[in-house]
């Protein structure tokens, strides 16, 4: 059985990442933030290591803001030449185009725990931010896993957001579903300031 964790490392781009999200991601900047904090604390509880966990979360939306919601171009060759101009590796191509499994799945699969956490937590960390802003006070300082749970359950809110994606914690990670939010909902209070909750 390969090993799940067995990974190429790029922490070393992590200054680069953030170089790279103040170029060319100001709208999606929150999001990319609070799944680079995100997928460092799943990093630590799953033994990978933390600071690739981070600059993959980071910049797997890096091209969101360019794409003019033609989202058929998402992952494709303006994030290549992105990543190109810091020298990422292709294993990083790798990981972020697996996310958008859709499209992507069959030449990147969700093969390793680095993927099938950044599959997860994607949908997660942006219902996360939709339920931050629509607290009395907007901030997630605010937020339980309660509330989370509350809102995953009220099919108009946020409508685009897939929960059967963040439910497949509990298959590809292993993980219960409460624990996963509680995690994500940490390590989002963590970057609190970053991301402006
Ligand atoms: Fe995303």
């Amino acid at each position: 059985m390969t090993n799940l964790l067995e990974h190429v490392q790029y922490g070393h781009l992590l200054p680069a990442a953030h170089g790279l999200i103040a170029e060319h991601a100001k709208q999606t900047k929150a999001h990319l933030l609070a799944t680079g904090s995100a997928m460092e604390a799943l990093a630590k509880k799953f033994g990978g290591d933390a600071q690739t966990w981070r600059v993959a979360g980071m910049l797997h939306d890096l091209d969101w803001d360019m794409l003019e919601k033609d989202y058929e171009k998402h992952c494709g060759e303006p994030l290549e030449k992105l990543l190109a101009t810091i020298q990422a590796p292709q294993e990083l191509l790798g990981d972020i185009r697996a996310h958008y499994a859709s499209k992507y799945g069959a030449a990147y699969p969700l093969d390793s725990m680095l993927r099938k956490c950044l599959y997860c937590v994607d949908e997660l960390t942006g219902f996360i931010i939709a339920v931050t802003l629509v607290r009395p006070s907007k901030k997630i300082a605010d937020v339980e896993v309660s509330s989370v749970k509350k809102k995953m359950k009220d099919k108009g809110f946020a409508a685009q957001v897939d929960r059967e994606q963040i439910k497949q914690c509990e298959t590809l990670l292993n993980i219960p579903l409460d624990e996963f939010i509680d995690v994500t909902i940490q390590a989002m209070k963590a970057v609190a300031n970053d991301l402006n909750l």
